[in-house]
């Protein structure tokens, strides 16, 4: 087995490899002057397994063509089989046509992955798992709880409470909170879905004094955790601490998220940033020598 880093995935490639003891390739990747995706492959990878390692947070579209080419390029020059790991799946959250006239662009980028010549998939906490079907490949969606709970029990934490800030991370929160012997609770959230503006109905929580981890599988602009933490705060939580899994943090997120008095912004590092401190590296290897 081969493992291919793609431009968006670099460290978490070396460090997958490593823990399986497995070749790193090596690609010369470098963009054409028009903003065109070029690279090419130093190795002779006929008659291999290669695991493409390659996530499509921002910029979504580009990653998502390197992906492709990455994929197709490794059959065209003669792999015998392609798993690909895609730690952050773009897209996933139009996952139905919430408004008449969109697309269902979770489905459509799954069949076009599916269909790039990939034998098997893996991602970390895709937002609905039905998107798994869409790749008509093997798909799994690995879950990051191990590696957070690994992270939060070396940390002092005091008495916590966790909150998911919307019913679709209530999951995330119950799973934490059992891992973590704690309570949990969770916000209803309303999102506009034409100006994306976030209101939120409040919910008797028990989090006076308490220093409450916000658990979700991603942060985008922020809007959703900082109006989670203004009303945790408001309703007493000594601290609050942002955890998950995909850190998008577009444009001036974590300035919101620090206005609205978010004491650390933790994630992993599905996508790299500065906030990604757990690796799922660890998760990733074993899934991997599982799935062999
Ligand atoms: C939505 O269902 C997701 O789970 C996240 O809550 C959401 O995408 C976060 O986006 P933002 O940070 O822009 O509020």
């Amino acid at each position: 087995m081969k493992i291919i880093p793609g431009p968006a995935s670099t460290e978490l490639a070396r460090e997958t490899a490593k823990l399986l003891g497995e070749e790193l390739l090596q690609t010369e990747t470098k963009r054409f002057p028009d903003g065109e995706t070029y690279f090419r492959f130093l190795d002779d990878i006929r008659g291999e397994h290669v695991v493409v390692i390659q996530s499509t947070g921002p910029p979504q579209d580009n990653n998502l063509l390197a992906l492709l080419l990455l994929v197709h390029t490794a059959r065209d020059l003669g792999a015998e089989r392609v798993t690909l790991v895609v730690p952050y799946l773009a897209y996933a959250r139009q996952d139905q046509r919430f408004r008449s006239g969109e697309p269902v662009s979770a489905k459509y980028v799954a069949e076009m992955i599916g269909r790039s010549g990939v034998s098997r998939v893996y991602t970390f906490e895709i937002h609905k798992e039905h998107i798994l079907d869409c790749f008509g490949v093997p798909a799994f969606s690995l879950s990051t709880l191990p590696v957070i709970h690994k992270f939060l029990s070396g940390l002092d934490m005091g008495d916590l409470f966790v909150v998911a800030p919307d019913r679709g991370a209530e999951r995330l929160a119950q799973g934490l909170s059992q891992l973590l012997g704690t309570e949990y609770g969770w916000i209803e959230k309303f999102r506009d879905r034409e100006s994306g503006e976030i209101t939120i109905s409040k919910h008797n929580l028990d989090v006076e004094n308490k220093n409450v981890i916000v658990i979700d599988d991603m942060i985008s602009t922020g809007g959703t955790i900082a109006k989670a933490a203004r009303y945790l705060l408001e309703s007493g939580a000594k601290k609050v601490l942002a955890i998950c899994t995909h850190l998008l943090l577009v444009g001036d997120a974590e300035k919101r998220l620090r206005e609205a008095g978010v004491e650390e912004i933790i994630g992993t590092n599905t996508i790299p940033s500065k906030f990604a401190k757990i690796s799922v590296a660890p998760l990733l290897a074993e899934a991997i020598k599982d799935g062999l």
